[in-house]
Formats: C-alpha cells, structure tokens, sequence
C-alpha cells in the first residue's frame, strides 16, 4: 500500500490532505528522516508531526459509553463517536459499535472495523452472554426470575419469545440480568413487561470481559489480545 492510501484509510485526512502532510514534511521515520509518497518504512516505524501512527485495521477498542451518547453516526444529538478522535470517522474500513447500547444505556461497548469478527461476537451461536446492572423505580416483587427464565416471555409488538435469561437480585431495587441475547430496548422492555420501570442500566460484561474499573466513563482503549479472547470464554 502506498503511504498517501494509508494515511488516508486511517482517517488523517483525504487522499489530497494525505499527499499534502507528506509534501509539508510532517511524515517521517523513527530517525526523522522526512518520507516521501514513494517511501514505506515499516508500520512501527511511521510516525506523524513525531506521533505514532494510530493501530492499523483490524482495530478492537472498548469504549465505556456514557449517558445521552447514541450509538449511530448520524444521529443529530452527541453520539460515541464524538469521544473518539475525529480521524477514527474517517477510518476505511469503519468503526462500527459491536452490539449498540442505548441512548440512556451506560457502560462496556465494544467497536471494530473487522466485520467477520463483529458477527461472531453477535451470532447467538457464540454464545457471548452480556451482563447488565439495572437500577429500578419500584422495588422487586419475586415474580421477575421466574418470568425472565421461561423462555415464554414475548415482548411487546414482537412473536418470538425471548431465550431465559437470568436475573441476579442485588437488592430492592438493585439486579443483574444477563442476556444471551441483544433485542431493541430488551432489558427495559423485560422489566416494563413485568410492572416495574429501569432507571439506569450499565452493562458490565460481555463473554468474560468486564468493564475495567480504571476506565472512566467516556474514555476508550484498545483491546489486549487477552482481553479479546476473554469475550469468547
Ligand atoms: N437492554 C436495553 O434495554 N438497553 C440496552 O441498551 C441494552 C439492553
């Protein structure tokens, strides 16, 4: 790949942009020597105004999204990714959420540009169990574990029931569920389905990967390769 494409698929600018930080001398080695649109030096070794050039394609990030962010780009309100650096839009091939959480829906959120590894992590058959913290207006009646666990449940304005899912009481007002599934609204739409009404939801896992507690809410990161395997276990 010639070095203006792969400037441009990283989203530091447009072909014509790309070709023009290469002409001002911005792009150079980990020697300083100024590269020119002929020249590709090893990946690592490509730095831009004497910054590392962001993680090549295929590119996993968790994101700890906060509230009132969507997950669509075009969204007309604040949207994920508006907490990632204005290139990663730009990107070819695109980030896209893995699985999106709600406008109101805090917490674990991973993105990809790698679509085969997006479906296998969404395909049922991977079975990669998401766990969501749930806040509720009105106090637990008893009946919800139950209810969630039939694998009878059908929501609303839908035909298919929902796969059981577990519920975890936590307190009054406190529970975990977890999913094994990712329908529109589900949680809020399981527990309006049972009476009671969700305040806040976080999701806190998905497969064996949990949200770390050193990420903030609004920050972001690349995925370890552990932690990548940890989303399978
Ligand atoms: N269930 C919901 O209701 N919302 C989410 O964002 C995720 C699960």
């Amino acid at each position: 790949m010639k070095l203006v494409k792969l400037l441009a698929n990283l989203g530091y600018g447009s072909r014509k942009e790309a070709q023009r930080l290469i002409r001002a001398g911005a792009v150079t080695d980990d020697t300083g020597r100024v590269l020119g649109e002929n020249d590709l030096p090893p990946y690592a070794d490509i730095l831009i105004r004497g910054e590392p050039l962001d993680a090549p394609a295929p590119l996993v990030i968790m994101l700890n999204k906060p509230d009132g962010y969507t997950c669509s780009s075009d969204d007309p309100g604040s949207t994920i990714y508006d907490l990632l650096p204005p290139r990663f839009a730009l990107r070819n091939p695109g980030l896209n959420p893995i699985g999106r959480l709600d406008k109101d829906t805090t917490g674990l959120l991973l993105m990809t540009d790698d679509g085969k590894l997006l479906h296998k992590i969404i395909h049922p058959k991977s079975n990669c169990l998401k766990v969501y913290q749930v806040q509720l207006d009105r106090p637990l009646e008893g009946h919800e574990g139950e209810l969630f666990a039939s694998g009878t449940l059908v929501l609303n304005s839908e035909t298919r029931p929902l796969l059981p899912a577990k519920l975890d009481v936590l307190g009054e007002k406190t529970a975990r569920v977890t999913l094994h599934e990712g329908r529109y609204h589900q949680i809020r739409r399981m527990f309006a389905a049972a009476g009671n009404h969700v305040l806040t939801l976080q999701r806190i896992s998905i497969g064996g990967l949990r949200l770390p507690d050193d990420l903030p809410a609004g920050d972001w990161r690349e995925l370890t390769a552990d932690e990548l395997k940890a989303v399978f276990e």
